[in-house]
């Protein structure tokens, strides 16, 4: 597969065209911003160790019947991806309350939820990602009924793998996000899972081990995200 020119630059990655037509190459960059963009800092490495976290993390849910656009890891910061026409819905799905949630419903960080709560936003970087709903979604055709279905079913199974990967490693999934795109007329997980889209909280000392150690200054930013990476590997 020969690398090509590129399609799409986001935040954390790039997107580059390759000689086949249904597959992209998937580029990790160790930038890091948050609050939509107007923090803006590096993160020594991230790059490469969520290139590794994402890969693992795919492979394991294509291992467990859930399709991704991961076709493989092919370089240090670098995984080959199935081309997908992303749905602008990001799907956040939730285990404990925290971040917006404690603000929005007035509580405290760290309160397990009865159980998981799904959240839809429009993806759109101007307008700082608002929440929607099911109704917003029809009402502006982002996605058909189906489409949302299939999102919702997939983010319920992913949240229920993923809360017992990192169960086993010590790190609590508090929240995560989660993008979809259409290839060949299904509806695959697309973008990337690391601590840049999760929050992820030592099981034993409730340490953040994600972005919020960036967002919120908590230093020890690269050193956790290599803790992660190393528990996700192993
Ligand atoms: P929130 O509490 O700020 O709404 O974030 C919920 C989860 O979604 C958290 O794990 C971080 C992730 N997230 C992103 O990946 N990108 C974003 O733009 C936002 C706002 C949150
Ligand atoms: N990824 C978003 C940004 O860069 C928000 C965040 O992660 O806090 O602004």
């Amino acid at each position: 597969m020969k690398k090509l020119e590129k399609l799409y630059e986001g935040k954390a990655k790039i997107l580059y065209e390759t000689d086949d037509s249904d597959l992209l190459i998937q580029y990790f960059k160790d930038e890091a911003t948050a609050f939509d963009g107007k923090k803006r800092g590096l993160i020594e490495n991230k790059g490469i160790l969520n290139n590794r976290m994402s890969s693992r993390l795919f492979e394991c849910l294509e291992e467990n019947g859930i399709e991704t656009h991961f076709v493989g890891h092919i370089s240090d910061r670098e995984m080959a991806v199935k081309r997908l026409e992303i749905i602008p819905v990001e799907v956040v799905a939730r285990n404990v309350v925290a971040g917006s949630l404690a603000k929005r419903m007035g509580m405290e960080e760290g309160v397990p939820l009865k159980k998981p709560v799904l959240e839809l936003y429009y993806k759109s970087d101007e307008l700082g990602d608002p929440m929607i709903n099911e109704y917003h979604i029809d009402a502006f055709g982002l996605a058909r009924r189906d489409e949302v279905e299939t999102m919702k079913e997939k983010a319920l199974l992913i949240n229920k793998f993923l809360v017992d990967f990192f169960e086993k490693r010590g790190i609590v999934l508090v929240d995560f996000k989660l993008e979809f795109g259409r290839h060949k007329g299904k509806v695959l997980l697309g973008d990337e899972i690391t601590p840049d889209g999760c929050r992820l909280w030592n099981k034993i000392t409730g340490e953040k081990m994600d972005k919020d150690r960036f967002r919120r200054d908590l230093g020890k930013v690269e050193e956790s995200y290599q803790e992660v990476c190393s528990r996700v590997l192993s």
